[in-house]
């Protein structure tokens, strides 16, 4: 063996990479790299106490997770994002960053159940309180309100009965109360409505579904869209106007406030650098992929979503199509107001009850087992088109009260259209459902 100045093991880890040199890839290149050379201790001791930008270890920041974290924020005409490693990591350090123990958020009971799951069992572990309310009863909203509250939550479009929330409105109750108006934009994406244009203050998604697009990569984010004072009444909210110790005796209203934003700043330096939620970079990658086709996924996912959902509100076997675009869909008014490029993939529909829950659950079984380029997946934003039974999957940790509040009942089956050939889709659900039965004098539960 050739004898060279280093040792083999040197060599094996340190040869033929020079940290800090940049090469002109035309595409965000993957940093995969767990930490970040530092040129002096004093470069590392600036930016350990946030004086300076730059790379540290990837747990809080990495170069990759940071374009996605700047292009999510641009999408949703926000100030600054947080890339997280899920969407339940995304509520999770964005609703922890405003409520602590002995306080309490208003949330809508149409969440998406891991979401429920997370507030009532999780958060009440930790002390914080929430209550739930009917997203659409602004009287709840505003009867929940105590002065110990910190935050509304909503889904801007809910999963699985893509219920439109009025936005505006919640967000007035909630600006009113003096709190910020958090909304989970998931199924929407601000291809179809930019929260911030209807009042909310923060946003989070799980990047999981429609930014990334194609089922490989979990993700969430969660974005400041810069519309609310943590400032004006600073009581509220000490964690950013009081010293805060990881900056070294600053507040980080005082150090971040006139550049970017505290809010993101202490999600970041505080409940993902202590809890480790962290986006990898390969998956910063993956969504940063799928998000360049957003707007043309969405447009396609939307039209043959709606093009499905007519089908199917015609179909005899089917009790209720649950789909804002319909004109007998409750929702239809808010969805033309505040999503008039289409309500996007996600809806349910109800097959004629039995009566019988067991009954019902077989009936679903049948169907869903007939089907062939509709898939059983417990996901959905894929560019497939996808199918699962909420009662039993997604939301079976619900009580039978809280699934009734939900609108889910055992026959529902909720879909994310995808992106094939929509008469493929149609062709699919019209020969699973050609076997199921419709009951005598059937109404849906
Ligand atoms: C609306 C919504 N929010 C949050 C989540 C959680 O996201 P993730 O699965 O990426 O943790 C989901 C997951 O289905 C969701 O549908």
């Amino acid at each position: 063996m050739s004898e060279t100045t280093r040792g083999f093991a040197t060599a094996q880890v340190q040869s033929g990479y020079v940290p800090s040199a940049a090469e002109n890839t035309a595409i965000v290149p993957i940093h995969q790299s767990n930490a970040f050379e530092f040129s002096s201790l004093s470069h590392a001791r600036d930016l350990f106490a946030l004086k300076r930008d730059g790379n540290i270890y990837s747990r809080t920041a990495n170069p990759t997770v940071q374009v996605f974290e700047r292009r999510v924020a641009e999408l949703e005409n926000g100030i600054a994002a947080a890339g997280v490693a899920s969407g339940q990591a995304a509520v999770a350090v964005a609703l922890l960053a405003l409520a602590k123990s002995g306080e309490h958020i208003v949330a809508a009971r149409q969440l998406y159940g891991g979401t429920v799951d997370l507030l009532q069992d999780t958060f009440a572990d930790w002390g914080i309180s929430v209550t739930f309310v009917d997203q659409d009863a602004h009287d709840e909203w505003r009867a929940a309100v105590r002065p110990e509250t910190r935050a509304f939550f909503a889904e801007s479009v809910t999963n699985p009965i893509a219920q439109v929330l009025d936005v505006p409105a919640v967000s007035e109750i909630a600006h009113r109360a003096g709190v910020p108006l958090v909304i989970d934009n998931t199924v929407a994406t601000p291809y179809l409505q930019r929260a911030k244009d209807v009042g909310a203050d923060i946003v989070v998604h799980s990047a999981t579904k429609f930014l990334g697009g194609h089922g490989t990569s979990l993700g969430g984010v969660v974005v400041d869209l810069g519309t609310y004072d943590f400032g004006a009444d600073p009581e509220r909210w000490p964690q950013l106007n009081e010293p805060y110790a990881r900056v070294h005796g600053a507040s980080l209203l005082e150090r971040f406030g006139a550049t970017g934003s505290p809010y993101i700043t202490l999600v970041k330096t505080k409940y993902v650098h202590d809890l480790g939620p962290s986006l990898s970079a390969f998956n910063a990658f993956q969504l940063l992929q799928g998000i360049e086709t957003l707007d043309l996924r969405m447009a396609r996912h939307t039209s043959s979503a709606l093009e499905v959902a007519r089908y199917l509100d015609a179909h005899p076997s089917v009790a209720r199509v649950h789909h804002p675009g319909l004109q007998n869909s409750p929702w239809h008014d808010n969805a033309a107001r505040y999503l008039p490029r289409g309500t996007g993939a996600v809806f349910s529909f109800d097959l004629h009850t039995s009566g019988d829950t067991e009954e019902d659950f077989l009936l679903v079984e049948g169907f869903i087992a007939r089907l062939q380029v509709v898939h059983l997946v417990a996901n959905i934003g894929d560019a497939r088109s996808l199918t699962a039974h909420p009662a039993s999957m997604t939301h079976s940790h619900l009580s039978a009260e809280q699934l009734l509040e939900a609108r889910i009942c055992w026959t529902t089956v909720r879909l994310s259209i995808g992106l094939e050939d929509p008469s493929d889709i149609i062709d699919d659900l019209a020969q699973a459902l050609a076997s199921v039965p419709v009951f005598e004098g059937a109404t849906a539960s």
